[in-house]
């Protein structure tokens, strides 16, 4: 299963999963793009639409549009945004035209493009000259703890299959610097590179653990892959790893963000 195919599941599995740190990683990544109305903004591979939502608020919904390839995930992000025009399109084909925006973001998306320097060339085509593009991905291979554990848990139940699926090798784009490289070779200038690192709070480790058996995102797709020996197995190796149990507790995941600006001709 492919990667955009992971994510063709329901929104409300994503939110329990991943889309736990969404808000306030969408929240230190506007941050980090220090992005402030006036201003029309695009949301590329906006998912249930957790950086849309901070977009919408901050620069008002009708300068706000997304797109994502996932119906369900679109459908999600619709109802979620009143106000934001969401459309089903991917990141490689935006329906747009040249500079219709002052900036163009996205959030957790650049590492699943099969082409990567084609998304953030067409990223760009439609930022207005002297705009800004930026994303940001997780660091799959250091500190995003809820899946970093998952794969090394995953590692000891099936070897060779986690390590051909585990993200922390898998993800291009995602090591340190890695994206800056990509911007500055789409074009975009005065490249700026930064960590950003959320949280979230569970109740317990079946609160984290509930996602994975639906087989959202690519962690999930594995957990759901394994026969039933095998998921208890990483269930309890992942919790072992985390070192939780039956009370609350937070995690944080580290995220690398890029922002660039468009040329001016
Ligand atoms: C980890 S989720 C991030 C979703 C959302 N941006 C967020 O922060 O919660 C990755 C998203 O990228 C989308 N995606 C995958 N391939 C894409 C493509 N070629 N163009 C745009 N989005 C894509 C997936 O459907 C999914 O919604």
């Amino acid at each position: 299963m492919s990667g955009v195919d992971t994510f063709r599941a329901s929104a409300e599995a994503y939110d329990r999963h991943v889309g736990r740190y969404g808000t306030r990683l969408a929240e230190a990544f506007l941050a980090f793009t220090a992005l402030a109305p006036p201003a029309r903004a695009l949301d590329v591979g906006c998912g249930p639409g957790a950086l849309t939502r901070v977009l919408a608020d901050r620069l008002g919904p009708l300068n706000v549009c997304a797109v994502e390839p996932s119906e369900p995930f679109a459908r999600a992000c619709r109802e979620r945004t009143p106000g934001v025009e969401v459309t089903v399109a991917a990141a490689e084909r935006l329906p747009f035209a040249d500079a219709a925006f002052d900036a163009v973001l996205s959030q957790l998306v650049i590492n699943f493009l099969d082409d990567a320097q084609a998304g953030v060339r067409e990223l760009a085509r439609v930022t207005r000259p002297g705009g800004t593009v930026a994303a940001c991905v997780w660091d799959y291979a250091g500190e995003m703890t809820l899946l970093r554990a998952f794969w090394d848990a995953a590692r000891e139940v099936d070897p060779a299959r986690a390590a051909a699926a585990d993200e922390g090798v898998a993800m291009r784009w995602c090591g340190d610097g890695e994206l800056a490289e990509l911007w500055r070779g789409a074009g975009l200038r005065d490249v700026r590179f930064e960590p950003l690192v959320a949280r979230a709070s569970y109740r317990d480790f079946e609160d984290l653990w509930s996602p994975l058996p639906t087989g959202v995102a690519p962690s999930g797709a594995f957990c759901a892959s394994l026969d039933d020996a095998g998921r208890i197995a990483l269930h309890d190796a992942y919790r072992r790893r985390l070192g939780v149990g039956d009370g609350p507790f937070e995690l944080t995941a580290r995220a690398w963000a890029v922002a660039g600006i468009t040329p001016s001709s």
